[in-house]
């Protein structure tokens, strides 16, 4: 692929999916989000890296509205963002996302958290629901637990459900917010096997991570972030090799040595 058509409005060979253009996000006095634009394509992958509290969580929050933001656009699939009610519901359910921490409902069993949301927004039956959840468990791995309860599984294995139970409302795009961050080490690479197989099968994916290895293999493009800007789109090969700002040298310095 060209270097122009991976440049920071977009892979000029896919159709959009997410499409952020001129936003903008203050918390109080902090701009933390200035100026944001970037295009991800149908079916793209795109790693979002930099230093802590650079955006990369406010930018994904902003994807799905749980941030509103100040001046800009964000559209999905050609549909701007509702404001609010059942439409935003509506693009909740089409927007993906799995936090560092799982959020699973404690006092439900894992099918019962993977079926709530196709059920309760999507209006499936819950036959249909069922057989749908028992195939998503299959391919996370975790078909043998589903009459368990969240606090029974470890934390790699809930994690799993997270990501089963946001692919159960067919989403047109996942949200990754750190999905290792809080796991045990031994645990990481079943979650990111699950992401890459995800990625693999062209799931539109915006990952936030620290994963490198992750992003080496599963990305299409890197997005790195300081201080509330994007500062570098690159492909994972150009963005490591050679990084072209002195921010994302530095950044890159630390993490690598550590
Ligand atoms: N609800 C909030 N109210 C006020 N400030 C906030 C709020 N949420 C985030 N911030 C601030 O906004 C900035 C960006 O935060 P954000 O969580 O997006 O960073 P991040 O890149 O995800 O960091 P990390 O790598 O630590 O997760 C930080 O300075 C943070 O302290
Ligand atoms: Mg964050």
């Amino acid at each position: 692929m060209s270097e122009t058509s991976r440049d920071r409005t977009g892979d000029a060979t896919r159709e959009p999916m997410v499409v952020i253009e001129g936003v903008n996000k203050h918390f109080g006095d902090l701009h933390v989000l200035r100026d944001i634009n970037l295009t991800v394509g149908r079916g793209e992958v795109v790693v979002v890296l930099g230093p802590s509290g650079s955006g990369k969580s406010t930018l994904c929050r902003a994807i799905n509205r749980l941030e509103t933001i100040e001046s800009g656009t964000i559209s999905i699939d050609g549909k701007a963002l509702p404001e609010e009610g059942k439409p935003l519901a509506q693009l909740r359910a089409d927007v993906g996302m799995v936090f560092q921490s799982f959020n699973l409902f404690a006092h439900k069993s894992i099918r019962d958290n993977v079926t709530l949301g196709p059920v309760k927004v999507r209006k499936q039956k819950k036959a249909q629901a069922d057989e749908k959840a028992t195939s998503l468990l299959k391919r996370v791995g975790i078909e043998a637990q589903a009459d368990k309860y969240p606090a029974q599984l470890s934390g790699g294995q809930q994690q799993r459900v997270a990501i089963a139970r946001s692919l159960a409302m067919d989403p047109k795009v996942m949200l990754f917010d750190e999905p290792t961050s809080a796991l045990d080490p031994e645990m990481v690479g079943e979650v990111l096997d699950v992401m890459v197989g995800l990625a693999k099968e062209g799931m539109t994916m915006i990952v936030v991570t620290h994963e490198m290895g992750f992003a080496r293999k599963a990305a299409d493009r890197v997005v790195f972030m300081d201080n509330g800007q994007i500062v570098e789109v690159a492909t994972p090969e150009e963005f490591f090799a050679n990084p072209r700002s002195e921010r994302a040298r530095d950044f890159l310095g630390k993490i690598l040595t550590h």
